[in-house]
């Protein structure tokens, strides 16, 4: 009996040292893959000291460019400097291949740098004008890959610093659950549509309710889902997510646990469990974008644009894009761009499919001459987003 008792005692000893062991694994594994350490590190000081050399001329004007939205957080820049001007090239090595065939969302992603630059220049004092290169998108890479997208020209001007400009540090991607019981009032999106007034070729369409922003949802949703069916898209996509925190902070860039839009337990839990297989992410990015992304959307929105591949409008798209998202910032609203649709319109017109995913959009837009190539989500979020990484200014001036 005593013995039954003394070796019931071990076995609870040895389960309690086990339970330790296994608690320390995972505080261990916590710490390692950054748990307590959300959005700090090098990979995240962009975000923090891009104001402290506002002296500095054209470089701090990188300094906020790099700060801006754009596609799978790629960063697909480079940019040249002037004393009086800034050379903006794309970075082709950090193409994001099937899943932008005509680099499309390369170059929206230039023209969100390009607006954080210009308010930018506009806070330092410069009067900026652009110049953009008359170009045309098409298979098979660049047709001049040697010159630069656009260059932005500086001359002395009155210093302006806009609330949009102050938004810049504090714009983040949204992923989480919007209120949904909270509209976007029909006054604010008038100031959106304001926004977007004045550029040729560029319109935005708003949906606040009825059948038009179902069926947006319902293409928002297929769209994924055919992404996901498509392998070199779906593989082309998975590189860019990074799912520990040493290759966060040694590549600086793609897409991170901490700002899928989680609740912050989840989170943790998420980080400390073996990261999932590729298709295992897909199904649960599929499953956000249905239940949470479009289910809890008060209001999406299209920019869409006269021609879908020139280079000058897609940037001044992007441009469009970055200044709604900051303006949103500004006035408290969370965002998410949920750019499938127009994705599987390029991908349809690379392989030749019938343009299905086109023709769908056109029946919400009800004018073929209108094709999106932006569409998103906004509205009010409880808790709010997290830092995505950056990489250091350093890496991006060209040589
Ligand atoms: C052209 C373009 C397309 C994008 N598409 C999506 C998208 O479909 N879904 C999404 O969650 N975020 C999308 N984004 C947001 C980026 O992933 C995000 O800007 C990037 O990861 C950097 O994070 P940040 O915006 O918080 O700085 C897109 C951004 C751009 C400019």
């Amino acid at each position: 009996m005593t013995r039954t008792v003394m070796s019931r005692r071990g076995f609870l000893k040895s389960l309690a040292g086990l339970s330790i062991v296994a608690a320390g694994g995972v505080v261990y594994r916590a710490w390692d893959n950054g748990v307590f350490d959300v959005g700090a590190g090098p990979a995240y000081e962009p975000w923090h000291d891009w104001r402290d050399d506002m002296g500095d001329g054209p470089l701090a004007l990188v300094r906020a460019g790099i700060l801006a939205s754009n596609a799978h957080n790629t960063q697909p820049w480079r940019f040249e400097l002037a004393e009086d001007r800034i050379a903006v090239y794309a970075d082709h090595e950090r193409h994001l291949g099937a899943f932008d065939p005509y680099r499309r969302e390369m170059a929206l992603s230039l023209g969100c740098a390009i607006e954080n630059m210009v308010l930018t220049a506009k806070a330092q004092g410069f009067a900026p004008r652009m110049e953009l290169a008359q170009d045309r998108f098409g298979l098979g890479g660049p047709a001049h890959p040697e010159r630069p997208v656009a260059i932005l020209h500086l001359a002395p001007g009155e210093a302006e610093e806009s609330e949009l400009f102050r938004a810049i540090a504090h714009r983040h991607t949204h992923r989480g659950a919007y209120d949904r019981e909270q509209p976007v009032s029909q006054a604010l999106q008038d100031e959106m549509q304001s926004l977007a007034g004045g550029r040729d070729g560029i319109r935005l369409f708003l949906f606040g309710g009825g059948p038009a922003k179902a069926r947006l949802g319902e293409l928002i949703v297929s769209a994924t889902e055919e992404i996901i069916a498509d392998h070199a898209m779906a593989m082309d996509s998975a590189a860019w997510f990074r799912f520990d925190w040493r290759s966060i902070q040694q590549h600086r860039d793609g897409v991170t646990l901490d700002t899928v839009g989680l609740p912050p337990l989840i989170n943790a839990v998420a980080k400390i469990v073996p990261a999932p297989s590729p298709e295992q992410a897909d199904q649960q990015w599929l499953d956000a974008t249905r239940n949470v992304h479009v289910a809890t959307a008060p209001l999406l929105g299209m920019i869409t644009v006269g021609d879908l591949y020139d280079q000058p409008t897609t940037l001044q798209a992007g441009q469009l894009w970055q200044r709604l998202h900051l303006w949103a910032t500004a006035r408290g609203l969370a965002a998410q761009p949920l750019n499938m649709p127009p994705e599987r319109v390029d991908r349809e017109a690379e392989l030749g499919l019938e343009p299905r995913m086109a023709a769908a959009l056109t029946g919400i837009t009800g004018d073929a001459g209108w094709r999106p190539t932006f569409v998103f989500r906004m509205g009010h979020a409880e808790r709010p987003a997290r830092l995505s990484p950056r990489r250091p200014v350093e890496a991006v001036l060209a040589a």
